[in-house]
């Protein structure tokens, strides 16, 4: 009798710890998980959101222990990042075993973090970047695998490196998918790259952005960035395939690249694939929904590309959150890629499952829950002011230290008037002060109010809580978290 109830509660133990764990992960879709924000969602919200939307893969600009602690347990596969500042030091093989053991081993238990990647920098090969990481980003990737194979992990965990779509183009003379090659200042570089992506067993991680395409060229055919079909087609004489969405054009010039590198079958992984919904005339929730609605309907039938069809793609779309404190030097779109608000709300209708759910109606995602928000309190400009001659210097300062992306020229708050302006100005850096005492005061140009100022289109929104998750910390989780496991699968046995 004992026995015989001890192997049940060891059977049943060990079930809720493979639940616990997840099931396999394969056909499922990612999402880039960014933290740039003023006002981060607490860790534990964000995963137990991913969790509610059934994704099941994430990628991460870093390896911050807050999202890394939360996703423990969770079965969700990671992709851990090292940031492009950090590669330099990566050429040193022992700061890059350090940086494998503290970021990586620490997480593999029982429990632990799912990682499947190491992402090794963010995109270095950007123009922008005028080749500053040009040397230093093979020797890290060579670096990081290293230190997986010689830690037992090289077998189920890859590193790779997250390239823009512009490490790769055909020539201005034939501008088909057909003729792509790696860009002529990297090529010999891009050749070594896949070449050892491809003895290690790693994909090849592409961002390939059909927005800022669209974004770059007044002339850009709209419709090709979409996947309905298109008045103008790209027609490929070297392959006679007629390419109708740029996704596939731009994916299947990568994979003649990868073919001419001598790696024609190296699998690759889209790193970020999305549309912004703020700060572009084409940034707005309407194409984002169309964009997602047919890129999630082509990644739900396999359909693969032109040039690898039938098969599955895998994907991170960019990016779960809006995060206010990004770079904009891009664009202003820059902070509004989020498929949810800063606050965890879907912004529009999207079925994750892409029409596969067997619901007719567009399904939504499911926000993110319990969320703790600032009073229900806005700042605007002071209607009664004496002197508003320097407001404007007032809406520079209170602009330079919080977002107002949304005010510019295409944007979802550019129809307000002037004393619209400045108080979308005052209440974005009132919020960003969480509503400090004293931050909306402007020299009396500025007051308080409990009438909330949105219009249809412009949102004044009310920041969330600071949280406690937020803040960098390191918590003993690989110590603890095992032993809160088994608790867990006991009580959950026991209940
Ligand atoms: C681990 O990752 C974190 C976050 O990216 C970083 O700050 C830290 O330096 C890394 N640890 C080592 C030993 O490199
Ligand atoms: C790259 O060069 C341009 C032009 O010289 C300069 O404006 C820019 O700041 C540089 N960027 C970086 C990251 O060094
Ligand atoms: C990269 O290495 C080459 C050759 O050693 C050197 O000329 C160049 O200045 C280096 N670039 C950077 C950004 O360090
Ligand atoms: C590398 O590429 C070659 C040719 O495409 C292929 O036969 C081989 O299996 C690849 N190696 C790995 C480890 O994937
Ligand atoms: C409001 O601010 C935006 C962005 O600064 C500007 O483009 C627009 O002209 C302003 N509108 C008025 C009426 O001042
Ligand atoms: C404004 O933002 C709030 C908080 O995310 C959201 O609930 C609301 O629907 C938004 N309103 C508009 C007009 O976008």
């Amino acid at each position: 009798m004992a026995a015989a109830s001890y192997h049940w509660l060891a059977v049943m133990a060990a079930l809720v710890v493979a639940l616990v764990a997840g099931l396999p992960a394969a056909g499922a879709l990612g999402v880039n998980w960014g933290t740039m924000a003023t006002h981060r969602l607490p860790s534990g919200t964000v995963v137990r959101m991913l969790q509610d939307n059934g994704i099941r893969k994430v990628k991460l600009f870093d390896a911050d222990p807050g999202p890394m602690d939360a996703l423990a347990g969770s079965g969700i596969e990671v992709m851990v990042g090292i940031p492009n500042n950090m590669l330099d030091m990566m050429t040193d093989y022992g700061t890059a075993r350090d940086w494998v053991h503290e970021n990586v081993s620490r997480y593999n238990f029982d429990g632990g973090v799912t990682i499947k990647y190491v992402a090794v920098g963010n995109e270095p090969f950007l123009s922008a970047f005028n080749g500053t990481f040009l040397n230093v980003t093979l020797p890290a990737l060579q670096n990081i695998q290293r230190a997986l194979d010689d830690a037992g992990l090289g077998e189920s965990i890859k590193a790779t490196v997250p390239l823009n779509a512009d490490v790769y183009n055909s020539p201005v003379s034939n501008p088909v998918p057909s003729a792509g090659r790696f860009r002529s200042d990297i090529a010999d570089l891009m050749t070594e790259i896949v070449q050892f992506l491809n003895q290690s067993g790693a994909p090849f991680t592409v961002n390939i952005y059909p927005f800022l395409s669209l974004y770059g060229s007044d002339g850009f055919p709209l419709d090709y960035a979409f996947f309905d079909g298109t008045s103008s087609p790209v027609v490929d004489a070297g392959s006679g395939i007629t390419y109708t969405n740029v996704f596939d054009a731009n994916f299947d010039t990568l994979v003649s690249a990868l073919a001419a590198a001598g790696a024609g079958g190296l699998p690759v992984v889209v790193g970020e694939v999305g549309w912004p919904t703020d700060g572009d005339t084409h940034a707005t929730a309407a194409y984002a929904q169309k964009f997602y609605a047919g890129l999630l309907r082509k990644l739900a039938a396999n359909a693969g590309t032109p040039l690898r069809p039938s098969q599955y793609i895998e994907v991170y779309l960019f990016s779960l959150i809006d995060e206010d404190a990004k770079s904009v030097a891009p664009g202003n779109f820059e902070r509004h890629w989020g498929i949810v608000r800063y606050d965890g709300q879907p912004k529009y209708p999207m079925d994750l499952s892409g029409g596969q759910g067997g619901n007719a109606a567009p399904a939504a995602l499911v926000a993110a829950r319990g969320v703790q928000y600032l009073p229900r309190q806005w700042c605007v400009a002071n209607p009664n002011a004496p002197d508003t001659s320097r407001i404007s210097d007032g809406v520079a300062y209170a602009c330079s230290l919080s977002d107002c992306t949304a005010l510019g020229y295409g944007s979802s708050c550019n129809g307000l008037d002037a004393a619209g302006n400045a108080s979308y100005a005052f209440n974005m850096y009132f919020q960003v002060q969480n509503q400090a005492e004293g931050s909306c005061d402007f020299q009396g140009l500025a007051v308080t109010t409990a009438q909330n100022p949105s219009t249809d289109a412009c949102n004044f929104t009310i920041q969330i809580e600071p949280s406690a998750a937020g803040r960098r910390r390191r918590a003993p989780v690989a110590a603890a978290l095992p032993l809160l496991l088994v608790l867990r699968a006991v009580l959950q046995v026991v209940l």
